[in-house]
């Protein structure tokens, strides 16, 4: 569905435009918003980088790069000439203070040509090591001073553990004040992950049962299926702790697991969030092996082909101990969730791509049926599928056909692409466009990137100081190492991720 209110005039300045995250994210999605006429007419992108590009050499760059990742496909050449006009290159140096003057006086131009005053939007596309520095010379140069129209995004990693993500909200604090900083989780963009709150509060039905009476245990799992691909030189560095849990699981656990908020309003939901961060039970340097697991991918099958394992990857050194997957088994101290068990899992080279909530409910109180008629029992499990599938699925018991009473799993499925006739948006169209409406409902707050770091950092400071012996400890193509089981409570077991769209299933035997 089109948004219905377009954003005021605006200049959208992306530091870094010349790289990879431009190319490849954020200049479609802003294709793909001009599409649905979610654009002002009175729109500039600004893209900066180092490199000299010569305005022909920038725009074709650009042009391939929306015909190969917008949702509408290859671009025509009039919706390319509309979109073409927005778009502007300025080469610079992030440090050099003529920089900021000659965007600060290329704003003033657009702003004067318009005869409008334009909000101002400066987005850092690049490495971390310019987190600090850009805002820096924003300030400055007077670009951060309007509180409503200037606003600073940044992308992940947001810090390397908890002291350095203290510096850099420092850092931006020093230039920007909270209301104008928009740190990103694509996952937030999400569509699958938005409705999580759409069904826990929009839905009366639910709310009764999310608590530690009907719930035994919750498992988010966030599957990839890929190795680090040419990211090698970068991941080597964070690991999967940093790159997926520190971010987008905790985020993930934040609305699974968050009190019902009062109203929409932004800081409204993200205290709910950070509530749920400062009630995970602290980890204890001593429990780290008890209640955390990480693995590294050694050579495997995946898609039917041979995978190479993790230090053969471009980039990564043949002695690399960077664990390439993790699993924590985490506790809720409070009044929902008290003794139920919350097992996260990411990895790279698994068994198959699937990102999923799986929330467990408790078995009946008292099973009434004969033993026989339960072959094949299951407790009741509600599957939150976030992609590749975007759907949910409620597994039940429901009698199967036959003079005898015979129970069976069945379930009983949500489709987004069945129930609704609109593609989803890309993550970042929904978050770019928040940030041009100023809403920072999908962002994550100073408090909640510092809440999840101390909550990570007992594991980071264990895992540093204690390095690997088994890695390589999974093949690729599997499910991650075999110690991950030892996580479990009696009883409980990682869910086998079921696609959405299941054959249909044979009918058992009637005896
Ligand atoms: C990024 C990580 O934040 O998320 C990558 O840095 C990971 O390592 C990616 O592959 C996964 O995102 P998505 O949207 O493909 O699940």
């Amino acid at each position: 569905m089109k948004p219905t209110e377009q954003p005021a005039p605006t200049v959208f300045a992306i530091f870094g435009g010349g790289g990879d995250l431009a190319w490849r994210k954020l200049i479609p999605a802003l294709f793909d918003l001009s599409q649905d006429r979610s654009l002002p007419a009175q729109f500039a992108i600004i893209a900066i980088d180092r490199v000299a590009l010569g305005d022909r050499e920038f725009k074709q760059r650009l042009r391939a790069g929306i015909s190969q990742f917008s949702r509408f496909g290859k671009v025509t050449t009039a919706a390319w000439n509309q979109f073409a006009k927005h778009l502007f290159y300025q080469q610079g140096d992030f440090k050099k203070a003529a920089t900021y003057a000659a965007l600060a006086a290329q704003c003033a131009a657009f702003e004067k040509g318009w005869g409008a005053q334009a909000q101002r939007i400066f987005y850092m596309a690049t490495p971390p090591s310019m987190f600090g520095e850009i805002p820096k010379q924003l300030g400055k140069a007077g670009l951060a001073a309007d509180r409503q129209r200037s606003r600073l995004v940044i992308e992940k990693p947001f810090g390397y553990d908890l002291d350095s993500a203290r510096a850099l909200n420092a850092a931006l604090g020093a230039s920007f004040d909270e209301s104008q900083i928009f740190r990103i989780d694509h996952y937030l963009g999400k569509e699958t992950v938005q409705n999580i709150l759409a069904f826990r509060f929009a839905n009366p039905i639910f709310e009764p049962i999310w608590n530690r009476s009907y719930v035994d245990s919750v498992t988010i799992t966030v599957a990839e299926e890929v190795g680090v691909e040419h990211r090698g030189g970068y991941y080597e560095h964070a690991g999967a702790l940093r790159d997926m849990v520190q971010n987008h699981l905790m985020q993930v656990l934040c609305l699974v697991a968050m009190e019902p908020m009062v109203s929409f309003e932004a800081d409204e939901i993200r205290n709910k969030k950070v509530d749920v961060l400062h009630a995970v039970r602290p980890i204890r340097p001593e429990a780290v092996h008890l209640c955390a697991v990480r693995g590294q991918y050694g050579a495997g099958r995946s898609g039917g082909k041979r995978a190479r394992g993790y230090r053969e990857e471009e980039g990564v050194a043949a002695d690399s101990q960077t664990e390439t997957f993790a699993a924590l088994r985490l506790q809720i101290d409070n009044w929902r969730w008290q003794g139920v068990p919350f097992y996260l899992r990411t990895g790279k080279c698994l068994a198959r791509q699937t990102s999923e909530v799986v929330i467990q409910f408790r078995a009946v109180p008292h099973q009434a049926f004969p033993p026989d008629a339960s072959l094949g029992w299951k407790p009741s499990r509600l599957v939150i599928s976030i992609q590749p599938d975007e759907g949910i699925v409620l597994g039940f018991q429901a009698k199967h056909p036959g003079p005898e009473m015979q129970l069976r799993p069945v379930d009983m499925r949500f489709d987004y692409r069945e129930s609704f006739d609109a593609p989803s948006p890309d993550a970042y169209e929904t978050l770019l466009w928040d940030v041009m409406k100023n809403d920072a409902t999908l962002f994550m707050r100073a408090d909640q990137i510092e809440a999840a770091w101390k909550l990570l950092q007992p594991v980071l400071d264990v895992w540093s100081a204690n390095p690997p012996s088994d890695f390589p400890n999974y093949a690729a193509g599997s499910w991650g190492p075999e110690s991950t089981q030892e996580l479990l409570e009696t009883g409980h077991h990682w869910p086998v991720p079921t696609p959405l769209r299941t054959p249909r299933v044979r009918p058992a035997r009637q005896r």
